[in-house]
């Protein structure tokens, strides 16, 4: 079948085509129907399944006696280490670690924040809380004890699961200060927490509180697989927002298990037995969904890889990977492969791997700007597929079905809907606009399995944030376009959010980390253009009256702060100090008239300013930081 044909089948009949997909899931009980929209506009799918996610990852490839197939592969050029890790042996980890989470207490819906670097024992841990129904929630290793405090007082854990460590290139980042802080910041506390002790960075364990990994796991017996209801939330990813509170994503169960898996064949060609490869992490949905779920309810080899595009060891890192494990489809951001490029124009390192295993590059999280798209397709020598998604979804919107049939590639397009997605562009008034016509991106209701149904603790803000501004719309918070052949074009996001490194940001966070500094009386907080990064966050503060202090050391302070309270992942290192911001005369900030002008791009001079000579303080203000040229 033709996409075409297949997006036809699911539009005539939505239900059908999920209750198909479905049939390639393992049930404890299966579900009677596919959509419950008794709520609407809230949805859940597959609501009266019963159903296990790590017995559709892990067991029943060993049930079906394919034990011995390498589950995960784990290759670290930071630490010097590999190995493989077999359906079978994973399936051992994976119960042993769920009985001793199952021996302290750890049940059905009980919550499990993960704080772990790129290694095997992330994903067990994942499957793990999966196995026993507990709903985990992984936070990034490059986010601060604050961060992290915020979630713990959100999802209420009754464990964390960390290691000791992580590694980033030069530098060990020690996990147990971060989280020995974050509980003590937060207001809830975690009964116990899990440690995997690294070799590189051990660290001290507070009796009765924390138990080592290995320890906790001497004598229990294994955990079975427990089943949990089709809605059952899998797990809460947050995920930045408009303000400093981040939002939980929950991700419910038998939708993400049949969505994943009919996308690792659809959309990325895969079978089962064949290596896939998403370098991201286990902290960001990408990790989520195809490091850890997808390729293994496929039946997949997965790649665990820690390390970095560029300086582990080298620009080459990336072509041994998939040479050495003959990786079949590769997924990565496109901010990765601007490092390579950057580091190696010519692509004069891949001649020395065989990288002819490869069958395509797909690329997400960001913007793939035209340059990057034809460098890879040139060095690599495969298909690159754009292809656009969310946390929130989880799963492809748009992208090029490559399992199905491979579209013609349009550099600068993401390609089309995916099944599952009626993706239309509206104007303000909520009426759908032509063909060419930009606009904001909303996907009408229902969304396809697997995609958020609400927030954790928080529905209001779910319906607020997503299902108001457009009655009967997801909205994407991503404005664009849809041209005559249907392929459509991301072109910014309509909010607060940025995105650094593929990294989602918010300049809302940002700005109350500034706010909060004695000195500064007002603040504002862009995503600058970053020819690597994509965007840099650049903040600009406005100082109280009388503060005489050096600029420089406020400066200093505000970038540490924002460090100290958000994470290094912020990348937060541009700050300019000027008398006043330009605003409208109700008193908004125009942000987007200050990107224009740091990016040193052509903008109309808003109607409402209060005064036009603020812009020229801006740019004044730029230049020294290497902006606002032109
Ligand atoms: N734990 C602790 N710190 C981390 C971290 C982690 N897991 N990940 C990143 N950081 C730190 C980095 O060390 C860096 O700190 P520094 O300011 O002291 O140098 C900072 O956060 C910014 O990191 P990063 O955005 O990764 O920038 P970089 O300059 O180190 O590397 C790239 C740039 C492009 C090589 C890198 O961003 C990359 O590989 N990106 C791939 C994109 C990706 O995986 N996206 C996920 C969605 S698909
Ligand atoms: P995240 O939730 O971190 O995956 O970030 C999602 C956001 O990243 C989207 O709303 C877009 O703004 C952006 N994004 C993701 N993929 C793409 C893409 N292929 N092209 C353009 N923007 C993208």
């Amino acid at each position: 079948m033709a996409y075409a044909d297949v997006y036809a089948s699911w539009q005539n009949d939505p239900e059908g085509f999920w209750m198909e997909q479905a049939k390639a899931i393992d049930w404890f009980s299966p579900p009677t129907r596919a959509l419950d929209d008794s709520k609407a506009p809230l949805y859940h799918w597959f609501a009266d399944a019963q159903v296990n996610t790590c017995y559709n990852a892990v067991d029943r490839h060993v049930a079906a006696g394919r034990g011995d197939q390498v589950a995960i592969i784990y290759d670290s050029p930071i630490t010097g280490t590999k190995s493989k890790t077999t359906y079978a042996e994973l399936q051992d980890q994976v119960a042993s670690l769920a009985g001793a989470l199952r021996d302290k207490g750890i049940t059905k819906g009980d919550r499990v924040i993960i704080y772990m670097p790129m290694v095997t024992e992330a994903l067990v841990a994942m499957l793990a809380c999966a196995r026993l129904g507990a709903i985990h929630s992984v936070v990034f290793g490059g986010f601060a004890a604050n961060e992290l405090a915020v979630r713990i007082d959100d999802a209420t854990p009754k464990a964390i699961i960390a290691a000791s460590c992580g590694l980033e290139p030069g530098r060990i980042v020690a996990y147990k200060p971060l989280i020995d802080g974050a509980i003590e910041q937060a207001s809830h506390k975690p009964d116990f927490t899990i440690i995997l002790q690294r070799e590189q960075h051990p660290c001290d364990l507070i009796d009765g509180r924390d138990h080592d990994w290995h320890a906790a796991q001497e004598g229990v017996t294994p955990a079975d697989c427990v089943p949990v209801a089709g809605d059952h939330p899998a797990y809460i990813l947050y995920t930045s927002g408009t303000t400093g509170a981040p939002k939980g994503v929950v991700r419910p169960t038998a939708g993400h298990l049949v969505a994943l898996n009919w996308t690792m064949k659809a959309i990325y060609n895969v079978d089962p037995g064949d290596v896939f490869w998403a370098a991201s992490d286990v902290g960001w949905v990408v990790g989520h969904s195809y490091i850890c779920y997808a390729p293994l309810i496929h039946g997949n080899t997965t790649v665990v890889f820690e390390g970095k595009p560029i300086g582990t060891p080298d620009a080459g890192t990336f072509w041994r990977v998939i040479e050495e494990y003959q990786v079949r489809s590769f997924f990565t951001a496109p901010t990765a492969f601007r490092a390579i490029k950057r580091e190696d124009p010519t692509g004069a390192m891949i001649k020395d791997y065989d990288i002819s295993c490869l069958r395509a590059l797909f690329l997400a999280g960001e913007r793939a700007d035209p340059d990057t798209i034809e460098w890879a397709q040139r060095v690599m020598n495969v298909p690159v597929y754009d292809h656009w998604w969310q946390t929130e979804t989880g799963y492809t919107i748009a992208g090029n079905p490559a399992g199905i049939e491979a579209l013609p590639v349009k550099i600068g397009s993401p390609t089309v809907a995916m099944p599952g997605y009626d993706v239309q562009i509206l104007d303000e008034g909520g009426n759908q606009m032509q063909p060419g016509e930009l606009g904001a991106i909303a996907v009408k209701l229902p969304l396809p399995p697997g995609t958020l149904p609400t927030l954790w603790n928080a529905e209001d803000r779910f319906v607020k944030s997503y299902l108001t501004t457009y009655p009967g719309y997801y909205e994407t918070g991503d404005a664009g376009m849809i041209d005559e052949d249907g392929y459509l074009y991301i072109m910014a996001r309509t909010d607060d959010v940025i995105n650094v490194a593929g990294h989602r940001l918010s300049t809302g966070a940002m700005e109350e980390v500034l706010a909060g500094h004695p000195d500064v009386g007002e603040c504002a907080v862009i995503g600058v253009t970053d020819a690597l990064k994509g965007q840099l966050p650049m903040g600009f503060i406005c100082l109280n009256k009388g503060c005489d202090r050096p600029h420089e050391e406020i400066v200093a302070e505000v970038i540490k702060s924002v460090r100290d309270t958000i994470g290094p992942v912020a990348a937060f290192k541009l700050v300019a100090v000027v008398d006043r911001l330009p605003k409208t005369r109700s008193g908004k900030i125009l942000r987007a008239t200050m990107v224009k002008i740091a990016d040193g791009a052509d903008f109309k001079m808003p109607a409402t300013i209060d005064d036009p000579a603020i812009l020229d303080e801006i740019r004044q203000a730029l230049k020294p930081l290497g902006y606002a040229a032109g």
